[in-house]
């Protein structure tokens, strides 16, 4: 198929975003910015079309599908009841970067949900995701706009990389803000529970819920994540990643890095500030999380375009706000390759 690529540049290019709604609502897929990472969407309630992500993606089909939306009212469709803990959360929180799971309505297909009882639903907060899902006028399934596996695309370029000729339209709205996906919150459970740490914060949710807590199969050895899809590989570079963890890195990434050199290996370095490495490539990821978050997946994917085959990444960030969203996607981006220092 051949990809047609629309470009948004304001406002009043929202007349362009009437052929891909329709083209969505009638079963096709359409590429689309949000605030947190590019979607792969597709009309919710045709499980025909669903079943094209998974294809397009090379994605599992035990991995469920969020649903987004662009309402609240337009919850309460696709979802049984609404917990008391996801009413609150989407009074203070959306639109934004957070994800409820709730039990889900009999009309979501089993490839949206992976048969579970459960359904994920977001309202983005990007006004160009908001307008699409709107003149689509159904709930729209999304997963990240990459190819299973690899980094999620924060940019149109990114997708073309990946999606190309198997999507009918990419939005391009330029690029992301949060640069991470979403917060998966579980409110089935009490007290609620994070399964994949993301763009919301857990200060945030315990200011709203009084407690939420980490899904103890995020981080213990042996115990299977409660979100299907935190068990795979993912975000994974080309590239052999290092994460060197800590406030000082400079003397433990200069080791890695003349060992490399040694070696006869191209180096690139996400870095995290100015710095005097003599790197093949140094991507400069910015000395502030959100910031870092930002630029993170652009960084592994361009570090790969420059035939980097060793990537060392400098991580200083603690466990507040954004950070335990990027120590998750950057951990498993190295495949738990972490010296700390
Ligand atoms: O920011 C985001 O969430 C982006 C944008 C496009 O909205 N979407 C996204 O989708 O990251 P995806 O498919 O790449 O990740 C969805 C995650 C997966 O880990 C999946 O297993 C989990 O949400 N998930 C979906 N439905 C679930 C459910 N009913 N119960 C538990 N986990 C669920
Ligand atoms: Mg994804």
């Amino acid at each position: 198929m051949t990809t047609k690529v629309i470009k948004i540049l304001s406002e009043k290019d929202y007349d362009l975003l009437y052929e891909p709604a329709k083209c969505l609502a009638n079963g096709g897929l359409v590429v689309f910015p949000t605030e947190t990472v590019y979607g792969l969407g597709a009309n919710a309630l045709m499980p025909d079309s669903v079943k094209k992500i998974f294809n397009a993606k090379g994605r599992p089909s035990d991995n469920p599908l969020i649903v987004h939306v662009s309402n609240k009212n337009q919850v309460s469709e696709i979802v049984q009841t609404i917990p008391e803990s996801a009413e609150k959360v989407m009074d203070k929180l959306w639109p934004g970067p957070i994800t409820l799971v709730m039990p889900r309505a009999d009309c979501v297909p089993d490839s949206v949900t992976a048969g579970l009882d459960t359904v994920a639903v977001r309202f983005p907060s990007h006004p160009i995701a908001q307008k699409l899902i709107e003149l689509a006028g159904v709930p729209v399934a999304a997963p990240s706009a990459n190819t299973s596996g690899k980094p999620s695309p924060t940019k149109a370029a990114h997708v073309l990389e990946d999606l190309n000729g198997k999507v009918d339209y990419i939005i391009d709205g330029g690029s992301c803000n949060v640069g991470l996906e979403s917060t998966v919150l579980d409110t089935t459970s009490t007290p609620a529970q994070i399964l994949r740490p993301g763009g919301a914060s857990k200060e945030q949710l315990d200011a709203i819920l009084g407690e939420v807590i980490y899904d103890p199969g995020l981080t213990a050895k042996g115990v299977a994540p409660k979100s299907p899809g935190m068990k795979y590989k993912h975000y994974a570079p080309n590239a052999q990643m290092t994460i060197v963890e800590g406030k000082n890195p400079e003397y433990e990434v200069t080791r890695l890095l003349d060992a490399a050199h040694a070696d006869g290996k191209k180096v690139g370095i996400l870095a995290c500030g100015f710095n005097e490495y003599k790197a093949d490539f140094i991507f400069d990821c910015g000395r502030f999380a959100e910031e870092y978050a930002a630029n993170l997946f652009d960084a592994l994917r361009e570090l790969d375009l420059r035939g980097a085959d060793v990537i060392i990444a400098e991580f200083p960030f603690g466990e507040t706000g954004i950070e335990p969203a990027i120590r998750n996607r950057i951990y498993k981006a190295a495949g738990g390759n972490v010296i700390k220092c």
